[in-house]
């Protein structure tokens, strides 16, 4: 397992928890691991189809993972678009972890998982706003807007005309 370079401090979960956590890559279990996490996330996964597609195209996917314990925390899987971009395909933290800092350490994986293949920017699609109240899709742009990502474009059609597709991107400047 290679350590994705974030570094290691105290950290506390909404519920209190004590966490210590650094992202790691994972390269056994991806599929269980992905399916087991999206599904406790009814909120934003409910669809059981797009669960199970998103479990079985991470098996030959780099995954990186905050491990607390011997508990997954959350993961991300990344997927190349050769020569400059990689996409996050999927990304989720546990609800018992959210705003931990997990997701911010998984996106430094991802960002050093793409910047070692030499890409240049970090993409990442996701519903777009709806016309509908729904406060936890709210939560998953902010989450993207304040981590330095940039709405690219929206795809009406993209997934199907109910989703709308909201695609990031994060320009990742070389590091002299
Ligand atoms: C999106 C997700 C991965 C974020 O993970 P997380 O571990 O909660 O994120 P972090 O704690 O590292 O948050 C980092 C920063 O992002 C921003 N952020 C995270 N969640 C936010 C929220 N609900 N509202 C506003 N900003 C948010 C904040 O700036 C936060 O820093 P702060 O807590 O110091 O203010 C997590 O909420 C999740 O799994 N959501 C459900 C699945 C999902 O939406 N996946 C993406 C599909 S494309």
């Amino acid at each position: 397992m290679r350590d994705a370079g974030v570094a290691e401090e105290g950290l506390e979960s909404s519920q209190g928890y004590k966490t210590m956590q650094a992202a790691v890559e994972i390269t056994v279990d991806k599929s269980d691991i992905c399916r087991e996490i999206m599904s406790e996330l009814t909120d934003w996964f409910s669809e059981p189809e797009v669960i199970e597609a998103c479990a079985a195209a991470v098996e030959a996917l780099p995954m990186f993972a905050c491990v607390d314990g011997n508990r997954i925390s959350g993961f991300v899987a990344m997927r190349s678009h050769p020569p400059d971009a990689m996409e996050i395909l999927v990304i989720a933290t546990r609800t018992a972890y959210h705003r931990s800092g997990v997701g911010r350490r998984l996106l430094a994986a991802a960002e050093d998982c793409a910047r070692a293949s030499g890409c240049r920017i970090l993409t990442v699609k996701t519903l777009a706003y709806r016309g509908k109240t729904e406060p936890q899709y709210d939560a998953t742009r902010a989450f993207y807007d304040r981590n330095g990502f940039i709405r690219a474009e929206v795809f009406p059609t993209l997934w199907h005309e109910d989703h709308p597709c909201l695609f990031f991107v994060k320009p990742l400047p070389a590091i002299p």
